[in-house]
């Protein structure tokens, strides 16, 4: 997604927005740029390509200012290019934007502007937002801005300045995050908090329709009708050290190995290991209501739905309650049914992802009380759900979830946990044990991360296969699902997750020496099962690289291949298997000289449909 970053104060201007599209990178983008006011002539730079070629250019012929705005471009429409690049600019040249969305009904504003006489530069759909602009402007860049987003479609987090209306910065969002830093005598706009961070933890986050004017003396808010707003100031605990690589090569392996902490700081808490009770007043959900749910429905996308499949079995299996768990895409198209008797849990760690907003505003519309499971604090999911629980993993930098996976999981158990005593499923001593295999979980994990070297070595033997197959039943299902995703979205290798019942459905044809398989197998209650799968593989002459426990000695001659994991209770075995497969799709990846943390086509969070 398209990163903004906006600056008014006495720092070098240049350098604060290169810094902070930095910061911005690991949204995803294919080109970027800035702009400055300089003694009242705006000066634009703009790239095709990575911000360090933005960086040579002012290197080369700097840019002088006293503020300006930057954008880094993941582009959807036009090509792109330099001229594509943000920001763009007005007739005049005396007014530039940069913006974060799409805006739909681009193309008849683009004509009817070219028809009462602008020209246009560009293929993009965030120019028109400039023209619009400036046909309503008449001194007040506010105002202007106030009139010209009335006639747009679509999602939108813009930032513009004029020279005309100067020293002044003007954001205003409708669906896509846009967060005003407050500093000492400076302030920032931004798409999220991370380029913040080093210079303030004063964040005022923009609600849809809602105007920021940002200027050297401080920052006014008011709506779209012109009406001021008094806003509230959040000061976040993120730190800047948080969002650097920490000496890790990336900051998805180092993500990776940050799970034992972020699960310990998401149950911490929240479970006590002495009462055996719950503490989770702060998701705003009531036990009485809670108690009366019949039904439980799960909404998400991509890694985050797998973490939610995982939920599901956890739910079935503690609080005996049927789970639909549902791709957020599709929900909010569909004509589906919900009561009130319904907990309805959106699942997103940026807390930004489009179909899942919208699959929460149509479920709010049916009367049902979603509760969201967010990692960034004031999202926009976190803000519209009614209930919430936050996990605490931190600023997640690297494009592919790892520790927000890992994190999701955890409150999905703490949730079921939750359900189950109060629909009273858990005798004490089942309770007790639940509890105390939860909290063990976080040592494993460091356990299994301890083999990290021995799993580099054995994924250096697959970086020329071209495709993967992954199988798991039950609880560990979702986990092949998982592993698959994780190694084609950072490595580009065709992988497939199934469920291991279904190789008979088709699957198994694909099986020859050219297509190794993943199996995940602890022993639980499907154990038997996977190792059928895993000798209808073997006869075919398939390579079998296995996810089983350290004690299991019945495997070792029936595979290739044994990744290790500590035996555990098998309900929470998601939490084990799914390190060795987010190293070996991670190590694949870094050795194929992929861009691990920035995968191309990915963005972090994908704030459009
Ligand atoms: C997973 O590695 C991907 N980054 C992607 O599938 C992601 O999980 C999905 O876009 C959902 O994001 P969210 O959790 O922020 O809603």
């Amino acid at each position: 997604m398209c990163g903004i970053i906006g600056y008014i104060g006495p720092k070098s201007v240049a350098q604060v927005l290169i810094e902070g599209l930095k910061k911005l990178e690991y949204r995803g983008y294919d080109s970027a740029g800035i702009a400055v006011d300089d003694e009242n002539e705006i000066k634009v730079r703009r790239v095709k390509g990575k911000i360090s070629d933005l960086e040579e250019s002012l290197a080369k012929s700097p840019l002088q200012g006293s503020y300006g705005l930057g954008h880094t471009r993941w582009a959807t429409h036009g090509r792109p290019s330099e001229e594509n690049a943000h920001p763009h600019r007005d007739c005049t040249g005396s007014l530039v934007v940069v913006h974060n969305g799409i805006i739909e009904n681009y193309l008849p504003l683009k004509k009817k502007l070219k028809d009462e006489g602008h020209s246009f530069q560009t293929e993009t759909d965030t120019e028109v937002i400039a023209h619009l602009i400036e046909k309503y402007f008449q001194g007040s860049l506010e105002e202007a801005t106030q009139r010209a987003v009335q006639e747009l479609e679509g999602a939108y987090a813009i930032a513009a300045f004029s020279t005309q209306d100067a020293p002044k910065i003007v954001a205003t969002k409708v669906g896509p995050p846009a967060v005003v830093g407050l500093g000492e005598n400076e302030y920032f706009v931004s798409s999220d908090i991370n380029p913040l961070l080093s210079h303030t933890q004063r964040m005022v986050f923009l609600e849809d329709g809602e105007i920021a004017v940002i200027e050297p003396e401080g920052v006014r808010f008011s709506d779209f009708k012109g009406s001021s707003l008094e806003k509230r100031v959040d000061y976040l605990t993120w730190t800047p050290l948080m969002i650097e690589k920490e000496g890790f090569k990336h900051f998805m392996l180092k993500e990776i190995f940050e799970q034992p902490q972020v699960v310990r700081d998401t149950i911490t808490g929240r479970v006590s290991l002495d009462s055996g009770e719950m503490c989770l007043d702060e998701i705003g959900i009531s036990a009485e209501f809670l108690k009366k749910i019949k039904k439980t429905v799960i909404i998400a996308c991509g890694t985050s739905y797998h973490a939610g499949l995982v939920g599901k079995y956890f739910i079935e299996t503690l609080a005996d309650i049927p789970v639909d768990i549902e791709y957020a895409s599709e929900y909010r198209y569909r004509d589906f049914i919900l009561d009130r008797e319904t907990l309805v849990l959106v699942i997103s760690q940026s807390g930004e992802t489009a179909d899942v907003l919208a699959a929460l505003r149509a479920v709010k519309k049916r009367g049902a009380v979603p509760l969201a499971i967010c990692n960034v604090k004031n999202s926009s999911i976190a803000r519209e759900a009614e209930g919430l629980l936050y996990t605490h993993a931190g600023p997640e930098i690297g494009v592919a979830a790892t520790k927000t996976f890992s994190d999701q999981m955890a409150a999905l158990a703490l949730i079921a946990l939750h359900l189950a005593q109060l629909k009273e499923k858990v005798d004490s001593e089942t309770n007790f044990s639940l509890i105390e295999d939860l909290h063990r979980i976080p040592y494993r994990m460091e356990k299994i991360l301890s083999q990290a070297e021995s799993i580099e070595k054995l994924a250096r033997r697959f970086i020329s296969f071209s495709h993967f197959l992954y199988l798991g039943r039950w609880v560990n299902y979702p986990i092949a699902l998982e592993g698959a995703l994780k190694l084609k979205e950072i490595s580009y290798i065709h992988a497939e997750g199934y469920p291991g019942g279904e190789m008979k459905h088709g699957p198994i044809a694909l099986i020859d020496e050219k297509i190794p398989t993943m199996v995940i197998i602890p022993r639980d209650r499907v154990y038997e099962k996977m190792m059928s799968n895993i000798s209808e593989i073997k006869t075919r002459l398939g390579y079998i690289l296995a996810i089983a426990f350290e004690d299991d000695k019945e495997i070792q001659d029936k595979v290739d291949k044994v990744i290790s994991i500590p035996s555990t209770n098998p309900l929470f075995t998601p939490f084990l298997t799914t390190i060795p497969v987010q190293l070996f799709a991670y190590y694949i990846a870094a050795m194929r000289g992929a861009d691990v943390d920035q995968p191309r086509n990915l963005a972090k969070s994908v704030t459009v449909e």
